[in-house]
């Protein structure tokens, strides 16, 4: 980043009128990301519809660190991961860097694949929050439609179930391994702690313990991204264009009269530290959450009040941009197994979802609980009730994810995270600066809400228990997370805030909500006081679904794609 030139914001202005200007293209979308490529790939399957896509990473081409599965977390901290910084938190624990995806793909490049849908009712009760065309039967058939499922061979022990899966999309989901006898005993020790099996979640009946797929194709293991699905074996289509280490810094407006602006294109900045400006009918932000409200805060919309007090001119007075964000704080408990297992890596996953009920009908104090089921202040209303209705209809809440963890000569070690499906703390993403090069300030406000810290002592706890029982249990020669200290409830809740760890499922940045509500887009994804101005990525989900978010962020440019489709 420092090698590139950084250009205040009157500075860009003058030399983008110097510098040259694109023939203006349908489609202008920022980000060839996760949401960026699968959008980009539908627009374009009409001829006519031109489409050009600005990447500030590169093509990641003959990169191991992206196509190896086994090599999951080698990609971050290097040159294709932006290494964003985080806000202390606010019990003073820095959690460094976040990480994200630059370059084509996006996060679907670094990522760990995991490809799970959330709870049907997630959806509805989005519909239900102002968003009509968001319920679950249009959410469902768009990720069925992004979906190629391979289902396990009959001998490897791996429960699914066929109809709950797509067979026409682009990304393929697979298992990657035969089920070894560990991880069915794992299943086993839920089921008696009194948890259960599931055999699929892919349904969107998300209580119980199952397999999961991962974005894989089968053939070779090798992952599959947004880019490999939707871009490259299209890139011959002329009208599918890509510009890579092309860093968007704002939108470049033709007006901004009347609450309606109107987007000329946007304002870029080349590998060299040039800028450009492309033109464009509509611009489309698919730059992810940590990408998206920062271009829109620069280029004016936002909240006035702290775009004025940059020195920024308000176009569009829009507080919700950068706020209600949530991640998904986890909490990791690895446990050294008695054995080296022959586990080929990533091996199975297996994920846990139940509901706080069930959860807490073995330990905690439900009654408890309830009283500290309070809207946060920053929290909007409609997405409080979304949360209020799926605790009331009992809808699984605590999320475990487990798997293996094998290193050359050491003992396996399995991580099974607990973490909440359905934070109630959230926090922002601001600008900090009116440099389009800069970095956004990161505000987790983890912990925020009391009951985040109880709920997740408990899951954290149950999972102890779990893994206590056998068969599992036999397995297991030492816990090595939590330390061994760590036992009581109280212990828990001590633990869980200084422990917690990145979920890496930050969602809710431009949130789609109702404009009293504090959204920035409506349900056709268009930015509120704009014509022609989108957000079509992570950032524009309501409430973080009971899963992880890339299966819904192909879902959501599944069916931004059928709306702008329907519209022309
Ligand atoms: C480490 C990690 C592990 C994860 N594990 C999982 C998992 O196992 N399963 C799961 O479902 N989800 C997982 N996620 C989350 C999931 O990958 C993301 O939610 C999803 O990929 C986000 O998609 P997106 O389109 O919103 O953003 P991204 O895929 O991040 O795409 C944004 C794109 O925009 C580009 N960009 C940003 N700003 C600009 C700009 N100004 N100009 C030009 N280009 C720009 C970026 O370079 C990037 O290519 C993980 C995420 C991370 C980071
Ligand atoms: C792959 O990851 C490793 C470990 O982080 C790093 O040293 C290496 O440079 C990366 N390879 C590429 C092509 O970026
Ligand atoms: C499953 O069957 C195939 C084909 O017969 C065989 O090669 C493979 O070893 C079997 N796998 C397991 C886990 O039994
Ligand atoms: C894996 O298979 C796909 C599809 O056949 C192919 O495009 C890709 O190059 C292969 N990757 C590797 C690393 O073999
Ligand atoms: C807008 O920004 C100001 C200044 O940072 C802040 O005090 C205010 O709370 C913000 N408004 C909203 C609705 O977030
Ligand atoms: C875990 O087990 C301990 C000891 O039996 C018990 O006190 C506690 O309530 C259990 N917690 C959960 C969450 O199941
Ligand atoms: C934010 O801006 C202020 C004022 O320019 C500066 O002091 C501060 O260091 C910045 N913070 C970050 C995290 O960049
Ligand atoms: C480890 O424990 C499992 C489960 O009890 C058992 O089947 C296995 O034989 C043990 N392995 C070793 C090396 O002790």
């Amino acid at each position: 980043m420092s090698t590139l030139i950084r250009t205040s914001g009157l500075l860009a202005a003058l030399v983008s009128c110097a510098s040259s200007v694109r023939a203006t293209t349908d489609y202008l979308i920022v980000g060839g990301g996760t949401a960026g490529l699968a959008l980009a790939n539908r627009l374009t399957e009409d001829p006519r519809t031109s489409v050009l896509v600005l990447e500030a990473g590169g093509d990641g081409l003959g990169n191991v660190n992206i196509s190896s599965l086994a090599l999951v977390g080698a990609a971050w901290g290097t040159d294709i991961d932006w290494k964003f910084p985080t806000e202390p938190l606010p019990n003073g624990v820095s959690r460094g860097v976040v990480s994200r995806g630059k370059v084509l793909g996006g996060s679907s490049a670094i990522n760990g694949a995991v490809f799970s849908r959330g709870d049907r009712r997630d959806f509805d009760l989005w519909a239900a929050a102002g968003n009509p065309g968001w319920a679950t039967s249009d959410v469902f058939a768009a990720s069925f439609k992004s979906e190629h499922f391979y289902p396990p061979p009959a001998n490897w022990s791996i429960d699914y179930v066929g109809r709950d899966h797509g067979y026409d999309g682009l990304i393929p989901t697979s298992y990657g391994n035969p089920a070894p006898p560990i991880q069915q005993d794992m299943i086993a020790s839920v089921v008696n702690y009194g948890g259960s099996h599931s055999k699929d979640l892919a349904g969107g009946h998300v209580d119980g313990m199952a397999w999961i797929t991962h974005s894989r194709l089968p053939s070779n293991q090798t992952r599959a991204t947004s880019a490999t699905a939707y871009y490259f074996p299209f890139s011959y289509r002329k009208n599918f264009k890509v510009s890579l280490y092309s860093q968007a810094t704002r939108i470049i407006w033709k007006s901004t009269g009347d609450g309606n602006a109107v987007a000329a294109g946007v304002e870029y900045v080349d590998k060299s530290g040039a800028t450009h400006v492309a033109k464009a009918s509509k611009v489309i932000l698919s730059g992810g959450v940590w990408g998206s409200p920062p271009i829109l805060e620069r280029s004016g919309v936002g909240n006035k009040t702290l775009l004025n007090s940059l020195g920024i001119k308000s176009v569009v007075d829009l507080p919700g941009v950068g706020e209600h964000m949530t991640e998904r704080p986890i909490i990791p408990m690895y446990f050294a197994l008695n054995t080296s297992l022959p586990l080929a890596a990533p091996s199975p996953l297996l994920m846990n979802l139940e509901s706080l009920q069930e959860t807490f009908a073995e330990g905690g104090d439900i009654a408890k609980l309830e009283s500290l089921f309070v809207k946060p202040d920053n929290m909007a209303e409609p997405v409080f009730n979304i949360h209020k209705t799926l605790y009331n209809e009992r809808a699984a809440w605590f999320e475990g994810y487990t798997l293996p963890i094998n290193q050359a000569g050491q003992p396996t070690i399995i991580a099974w995270y607990a973490g909440l499906g359905r934070p109630l703390s959230s926090g922002s993403v601001h600008i900090n600066s009116t440099d389009g090069l800069a970095y956004p300030l990161i505000q987790y406000n983890w912990w925020n809400s009391e009951f985040d810290v109880y709920a997740t002592a408990v899951a954290a706890q149950r999972i102890q228990n779990i893994t206590s029982t056998p068969p599992f249990s036999d397995w297991i020669s030492a816990r090595i997370a939590p330390p061994a200290s760590v036992v009581t409830l109280d212990d828990f809740i001590a633990y869980v805030p200084v422990s917690a760890e990145q979920g890496n499922h930050p969602v809710g940045s431009a949130v789609m909500l109702p404009r009293k509500d504090g959204g920035v887009v409506d349900p056709n994804l268009k930015v509120y006081g704009t014509a022609n101005v989108y957000v079509v990525d992570a950032s524009i989900i309501p409430a973080e679904p009971s899963g992880h978010p890339q299966a819904v962020v192909y879902a959501i440019a599944e069916r931004a794609a059928e709306l702008f489709k329907s519209r022309n």
